[in-house]
């Protein structure tokens, strides 16, 4: 059975939880494949409401096996937070969470250097989780494994080689040395919990779909915060592209299957960075209200703005989108009209291409369409048909103008709050 892949198109928060959460009850496994605690989001599951991190959104089913992935920076102390708080709320997380030994850790002093990066005038509004810095540490090829964390001899010494490193920004937020016992004094009690869960992720995975098991890779984030492909230099530092999902499982492209990508009815951006159809003012604070748009790391009010297609349509090329869902559309209910970009002026010049420089980005003005607005209770609906026709009228234009079908829209958090159009998603 092929992995399917189910990726955000936009700058994250797009609701994939809901998604995973949907194509899980018919998956073995799900696998997070980049990112780390900087993700964020909330899950409802049996009346009470989760905020998770780390952890795959596949928890929540019992029989569902999930996987951190060797893409994944991981703190223990934020995992070990995750798994007692699962766990002291009834989910049974040991036996049914597997941690890659290739993943790399983020200890305290990636989290100093995070904050010290976002105060020197050239932050880009990081969640300040040392995420970047980690990734930073790995890419230099000092990075510190999840196989050398239990390993304590190979971690002291990584951790003094990388101190000396990095001696100079850090002392300039306390000594070294201090530095140093916190991370011994924290991390070093830490292996015991995080030992169990580890294992080599590309056998396991391997093994899996060889057996004819289903594997759901979710992103974190989405393609605008992509490294290569989002808008750089305001980015998160992985992968949330589909490519992302095998570099950072083990997973060879051949095994998938398909890629679900995930929107809003609208944009949302958290963090600094160019964002062509922000809007501000009345409707931008109606959004962000009845569509409770806060980050669910850092609780930051979210950037709004209309609906894409210039942005969506680079993003669907990246990803190589085979299905989209799109989520939140009952939220846009009551906007009069509804505005969608389908190109750009830039410089002066009409485009239909997301650009590639940063100055560009920042120029970018959207060509607007309007479309007229709906209202009513779009989360009582239980089939496409029930919704009101302007709504039906604007998913069908975006499908149209993207060219990539729309089986899945979503109108509300719980699960019955969901349309499916056609054949639906792959799987069910
Ligand atoms: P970092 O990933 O903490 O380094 O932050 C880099 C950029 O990605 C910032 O603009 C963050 O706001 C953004 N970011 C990171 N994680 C998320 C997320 O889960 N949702 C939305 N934005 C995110």
């Amino acid at each position: 059975m092929p992995a399917i892949v189910i990726v955000g198109v936009q700058w994250g928060d797009e609701g994939k939880g809901k998604v995973v959460d949907y194509l899980s009850r018919s998956a073995d496994f799900v696998v997070r494949y980049q990112g780390g605690n900087n993700a964020g989001h909330t899950v409802v599951f049996d009346g009470k409401t989760f905020a998770m991190h780390l952890v795959p959104s596949g928890v929540f089913l019992p029989k569902v096996r999930n996987v951190i992935g060797n893409g994944v920076v991981v703190d223990p102390k934020a995992l070990r937070g995750e798994v007692e708080m699962l766990e002291g709320r009834g989910i049974r997380v040991r036996g049914r969470l597997h941690v890659s030994l290739s993943a790399h850790v983020i200890l305290p002093y990636h989290i100093v250097l995070d904050g010290l990066r976002e105060e020197s005038g050239h932050g880009i509004g990081t969640t300040r989780r040392g995420i970047g810095p980690c990734y930073e540490d790995k890419v230099a090829r000092v990075g510190i494994r999840v196989a050398d964390y239990l390993d304590p001899g190979a971690f002291k010494a990584l951790v003094d080689q990388n101190l000396r490193l990095r001696a100079c920004d850090l002392e300039r937020v306390k000594p070294k040395a201090l530095i140093r016992e916190e991370v011994f004094a924290e991390y070093e009690p830490l292996r015991g919990f995080l030992k169990p869960f580890c294992c080599d992720v590309a056998i396991l995975l391997e093994k899996a779909l060889k057996a004819g098991e289903r594997v759901l890779l979710e992103s974190a984030q989405g393609a605008m915060l992509d490294v290569d492909f989002g808008t750089y230099p305001f980015v998160t530092s992985s992968n949330p592209v589909a490519g992302g999902a095998c570099s950072g499982s083990g997973i060879g492209p051949t095994s998938i299957g398909g890629v679900v990508g995930v929107t809003k009815a609208y944009t949302t951006r958290v963090g600094l960075g160019p964002f062509p159809t922000e809007i501000e003012g009345r409707t931008a604070r109606y959004l962000r209200q009845v569509g409770k748009e806060y980050g669910a790391t850092t609780g930051r009010p979210r950037r709004i703005g209309w609906l894409d297609l210039v942005q969506l349509k680079a993003a669907l090329r990246v990803n190589g989108v085979s299905n989209l869902a799109m989520m939140k559309l009952d939220a846009l209910a009551n906007v009069h009209p509804i505005k969608v970009a389908t190109a750009y002026k830039v410089k002066g010049r009409l485009t239909r291409e997301f650009p590639v420089s940063r100055a560009d980005q920042l120029d970018a003005e959207p060509v607007y369409e309007s479309y007229p607005g709906f209202s009513g209770d779009l989360g009582a609906a239980r089939s496409f048909s029930d919704l009101p026709k302007a709504a039906r009228d604007y998913v069908l234009a975006v499908e149209r103008g993207l060219g990539v079908p729309i089986p899945i829209v979503s109108l509300g958090r719980s699960r019955e709050q969901t349309v499916l159009r056609g054949k639906g998603l792959p799987w069910p």
